[in-house]
């Protein structure tokens, strides 16, 4: 209204000079352009209103848009999760990654101190349980604790396992081996997965990732790079760890079918050899392994660490896969679909 005391002057200098005829001419045109100026203060006035709820609600799509890609980022945000084989390796990357994502994390395993370790550097929302998963009351306290501490479980990721020898015929396999790897890496997957579905059926939902295998370096030294194991395709591995891993494969289908009804999801992750994360190797060592797969490997220019297997998991237990149940995600850089006889022929 700035424009109105300034119209006053102007009315008040012409009335000195001019007639009264003129005055009124003058008076006139002024109304009119008062009135024009009127108009257009008030379309300034609902232009600049409209711009600003425009600018507003933009604001506040930005802002929901950000929610969102929060929400998206804090991907397990809330979810109770148990991780056994947590103290070290796949299973203490997973961890780590699971808590950076929102999950409270038990981590169940039979290294005390390293389990301890991880829950002091990550604090809140992490605790560790001594589990061995071939005892069942082991695991039945286990499951049972994180129910008492956090009131429900989202998640079983059942991903502790051993391996026997680095390389050996069926011939020369002791009964012994055959029973410590079935013993922890298949009956420890399935007790987990038993008292997991116990306290997720009630709930009507839940998911249990098991850690299968496409190709496992079996070993604790560099020259067990010979003996993976594998699920997606034979050879690779000694017998023994080949029946264990492949039996989780059976299980995971199998419960898939049968707690699907339950609304439980049931998927594998099965990495290639991941060697930063086999415990004993010095740096040089998980170096050489890794330049040894990247040579036989099938995707070149990339290194699968356990980042990565730990990605996967992170894939299979949110909300992004709610409609993924009888899975088996292979982690190989399409290894295991490669027949490499064919591409050696194809560069003759
Ligand atoms: N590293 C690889 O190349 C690779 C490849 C494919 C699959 N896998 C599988 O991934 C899983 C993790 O392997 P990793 O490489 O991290 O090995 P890792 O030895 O670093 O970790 C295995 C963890 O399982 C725990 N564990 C062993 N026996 C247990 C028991 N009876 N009860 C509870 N915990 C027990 C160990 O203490 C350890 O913390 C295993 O199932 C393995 O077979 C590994």
């Amino acid at each position: 209204m700035e424009y109105v005391p300034f119209k006053l002057q102007i009315v008040d200098i012409l009335t000195k000079a001019l007639s009264i005829s003129q005055f009124q001419e003058l008076k006139q045109k002024l109304t009119v352009i008062e009135v024009k100026l009127r108009f257009q203060l008030r379309d300034a006035v609902s232009e600049g209103a409209r711009l600003k709820i425009l600018f507003e609600s933009d604001i506040r799509k930005k802002k929901k848009r950000r929610k969102i890609n929060w929400f998206n980022f804090i991907r397990l945000e809330g979810k109770v999760v148990i991780i056994t084989g947590g103290a070290h390796g796949l299973g203490a990357t997973t961890v780590r990654l699971f808590h950076q994502h929102g999950a409270k994390v038990v981590i169940a395993d039979i290294q005390d101190h390293l389990g301890q370790a991880i829950t002091k550097e990550l604090g809140e929302n992490v605790c560790y349980i001594h589990c061995d998963v071939t005892n069942e009351d082991d695991i039945s306290n286990l499951v049972d604790t994180t129910i008492a501490k956090y009131g429900k479980l989202d998640i079983m990721f059942s991903n502790a396992g051993v391996v026997d020898r680095p390389s050996g015929s069926i011939l020369d396999t002791p009964n012994s081996d055959l029973e410590r790897v079935i013993n922890v890496n298949t009956i420890g997957a399935f007790l987990a997965a038993k008292h997991a579905a116990r306290v997720m059926a009630p709930q009507r939902k839940g998911c249990i990732i098991f850690t299968a295998s496409l190709s496992t370096p079996a070993c604790t030294s560099i020259a067990g790079l010979s003996t993976p194991a594998c699920t997606s395709i034979a050879g690779l591995s000694t017998p023994a760890y080949a029946v264990s891993k492949y039996g989780i494969l059976g299980l995971a289908k199998s419960l898939a079918a049968e707690l699907g009804g339950c609304g439980i999801r049931v998927n594998c992750v099965s990495p290639y050899a991941v060697m930063n994360s086999i415990q004993g190797l010095s740096e040089v060592e998980v170096a050489k392994g890794e330049a040894i797969m990247s040579a036989i490997g099938n995707l070149k220019g990339q290194v699968l660490r356990a980042e990565g297997v730990a990605q996967a998991a992170l894939y299979l237990a949110s909300d992004e896969a709610n409609y993924v149940s009888g899975l088996n995600l292979v982690v190989d850089g399409g290894f295991s679909i490669v027949n490499p006889t064919l591409i050696m022929a194809r560069d003759i």
